[in-house]
């Protein structure tokens, strides 16, 4: 098998081979300059090879990479420090990815009930449509079939209900519960955003019911929708908090939050990892915090997201074969598509500009959250030119 890779198989891989990034311009080996919206997915927040990120992981790489949990990292300390005096949360723990935050979730929740002498209460409510990553708890949180099909029994302990079906979630609560798990804002489901009603009723229902209010901002937090936190516009406040992505600024990194009570059952012994934690890691999360929590960068956040918003509805008028619907908050931005939302896909690459698909025939716009206002209008104008193109191949087949 002359062809056959070493690599799983696992991934479809467009045919792209990028060499070097620059802010939000990703430039491919033979020179051809693509405009980043994908940002590996919401992770690249402060676009490829930021100075202050560079400098940081240089900076720690000539003292010390790696430490272990055995001993004191004084990184992992002022991070900690920066995100719970900037939340909810008294508590972090740090991880590696965003799987392993809701696995450190999931755990503080069950283990809280544990710790009050009630371990029956490991039951985790989500919702349809949700991801929360790839490990085998996180695709039962998930509940979706396509990532759980083959991997043995689902993980028992996780109950899904409609997304947005408050009597179903109502239903559903039993003496079994331990928390609901929610993403603010659903990404691989389509950029579907959970009205700020719906999180305040959740809010208000976990704490009638003595429930933990579990929220995954893996996606949607670190600045993404021009608040530190996407649950922020909604006015309440999580129990736990799982975050990865945009903290890392492209480091592997991610983080487990919350408030005293609710991590109360993790003591000594009851949870680790290898890396979660790593000065290296650590040196870049609190670079990018640098940047992120400076006066006036939320602001630029939902500016930007302004020019975003009004130049996609523009689109959206002009364009309805193409386009059905423009969704989310911030720079978390999706295009319902009214075309096969893999032919959008291809005709905006054409264009060289590059996004990442979702559930219900979306493509996600997640562009780097340093992205100016004129590299807003450079994206737009390409997305222009992907939609007068594919209206034109339309009508060409139907006439
Ligand atoms: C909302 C959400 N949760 C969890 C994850 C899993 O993160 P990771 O791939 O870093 O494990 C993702 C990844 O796309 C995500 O979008």
């Amino acid at each position: 098998m002359a062809d056959a890779t070493p690599l799983y198989d696992t991934y479809a891989r467009a045919p792209l081979r990028f060499e070097r990034g620059e802010g939000v311009w990703l430039i491919a080996e033979d020179g051809t300059r693509y405009l980043d919206f994908a940002a590996g997915v919401a992770v690249n927040s402060l676009g490829h090879a930021h100075p202050h990120l560079v400098s940081a992981l240089k900076e720690q790489a000539d003292k010390v990479w790696h430490l272990s949990n055995l001993y004191e990292v004084p990184g992992q300390e002022s991070l900690s420090r920066r995100l719970t005096e900037a939340t909810f949360a008294d508590k972090v723990f740090f991880t590696n990815s965003g799987a392993e935050a809701l696995e450190c979730a999931i755990k503080t929740a069950r283990r809280y009930h544990f710790a009050k002498g009630q371990p029956e209460k490991f039951h985790i409510i989500t919702f349809e449509g949700a991801f929360h990553g790839r490990t085998l708890a996180t695709i039962a949180a998930g509940g979706q079939e396509k990532y759980l099909e083959g991997f043995g029994p689902k993980a028992p302990g996780f109950y899904q209900v409609p997304f947005g079906d408050m009597g179903a979630l109502k239903t559903a609560i039993s003496e079994e519960t331990a928390a609901i798990l929610i993403e603010p804002i659903q990404g691989e489901g389509g950029i579907r955003t959970v009205p700020n009603e719906f999180l305040q009723e959740l809010r208000a229902l976990c704490d009638e019911y003595g429930l933990l209010l579990v929220l995954d901002e893996v996606q949607s937090g670190v600045g993404r929708t021009g608040k530190l936190f996407a649950h922020e516009w909604s006015g309440i406040s999580p129990d736990i908090m799982a975050v990865a992505k945009g903290i890392g600024g492209g480091f592997p990194l991610g983080a487990c939050l919350a408030t005293a009570e609710a991590a109360s059952g993790m003591v000594t012994g009851t949870h680790g990892s290898t890396y979660g934690g790593n000065p290296l890691a650590m040196a870049v999360g609190n670079a990018v915090l640098d940047v992120i929590l400076a006066d006036g960068f939320l602001q630029h956040v939902r500016d930007v997201s302004l020019v975003f918003r009004q130049g996609l509805a523009s689109l959206a008028d002009r364009f309805p074969d193409v386009i059905e619907e423009i969704r989310g908050e911030g720079l978390m931005l999706g295009i319902k598509a009214k075309v096969p939302s893999a032919d959008l896909l291809k005709a905006i690459r054409a264009e060289r500009l590059l996004a990442v698909p979702a559930g219900e025939n979306v493509i996600r716009l997640l562009p780097p959250l340093v992205t100016s206002a004129e590299e807003a209008r450079e994206g737009l104008a390409r997305l222009e030119r992907a939609a007068e193109q594919l209206t034109v191949e339309r009508r060409q087949a139907s006439a």
